[in-house]
């Protein structure tokens, strides 16, 4: 579904992604783990036209897509969440979930998707007349999501999906992200919180400075040694 394939990137002359190739398979839960300035965002803002490439390859659903601008790769079915999500304070909740509505093939299909996200996410469906900035910031989280899921995606792109969350929305937001697989969803998920990434996704890659460090089934990297000190604080 999404194959990555040795991707250099750099801001200025500081280089931050070193040779970098990564797949995901459909419906797979793919994380991708790493410290602080390891490059995750990078990686998702390359991949997504969001900033050049140095040199490398993106392939996704069968073409490539380096070198295409953001808006024509949204359009082919990857859904971006970045970092912190990013709502319309002023908007309500039904409002904000139509504005994510971006391909204009979609638009005949608005009604029946804004159905399928408020069966996903039942909550936004009893507050969709609520102002999107009066919301917790789990609830915030979760429309952001569902704002994604209005295009329709195949792919959904993660940025730290759980960053603040209380303890009992993390486990909120990791359940929806698992029914998404369900649904036949690919998901990539970049996450700080390795231990209940790693229990919720199939495999993961870890990025230390900007390079593949490690990857491979999340089981066998539950099991690593390196993992658990240096992730898991095992
Ligand atoms: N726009 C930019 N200009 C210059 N350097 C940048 C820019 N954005 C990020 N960097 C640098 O690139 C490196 C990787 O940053 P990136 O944001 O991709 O890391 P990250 O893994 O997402 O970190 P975090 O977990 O803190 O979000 C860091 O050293 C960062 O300072
Ligand atoms: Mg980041």
């Amino acid at each position: 579904m999404l194959d990555i394939r040795n991707l250099n990137v750099s801001y200025g002359n500081v280089q931050v992604l070193w040779d970098v190739s990564l797949n995901v398979r459909k419906a797979e839960i793919v994380a991708l783990l790493g410290a602080n300035g390891a490059g995750k965002t990078t990686l998702l803002n390359a991949l997504t036209g969001v900033i050049p490439l140095r040199s490398g390859e993106v392939e996704f659903d069968g073409t490539r897509i380096d070198g295409i601008a953001n808006s024509d790769i949204m359009e082919r079915g990857i859904a971006y969440l970045p970092e912190g999500g990013r709502l319309f304070p002023e908007m309500t909740i039904q409002e904000n979930l139509e504005m994510g509505v971006y391909p204009r093939k979609l638009w005949g299909t608005r009604k029946a998707q804004l159905e399928r996200v408020y069966d996903t996410f039942p909550i936004l469906r009893e507050r969709k007349r609520q102002l999107a900035r009066t919301m917790s910031g789990g609830e915030q989280q979760m429309l952001a999501m569902g704002r994604g899921l209005m295009s329709n995606p195949k792919l959904c792109l993660f940025d730290e999906l759980s960053y603040g969350l209380a303890p009992i929305m993390v486990r909120e937001v990791f359940r929806i992200v698992t029914s998404l697989r369900e649904q036949g969803i690919t998901v990539l998920l970049v996450e700080q919180n390795a231990y209940q990434t790693l229990e919720i996704a199939d495999r993961a890659y870890v990025l230390e400075n900007g390079r593949v460090a490690l990857s491979g089934d999340s089981k066998e990297l539950l099991a690593n040694d390196y993992v658990r000190e240096a992730y898991l604080g095992l």
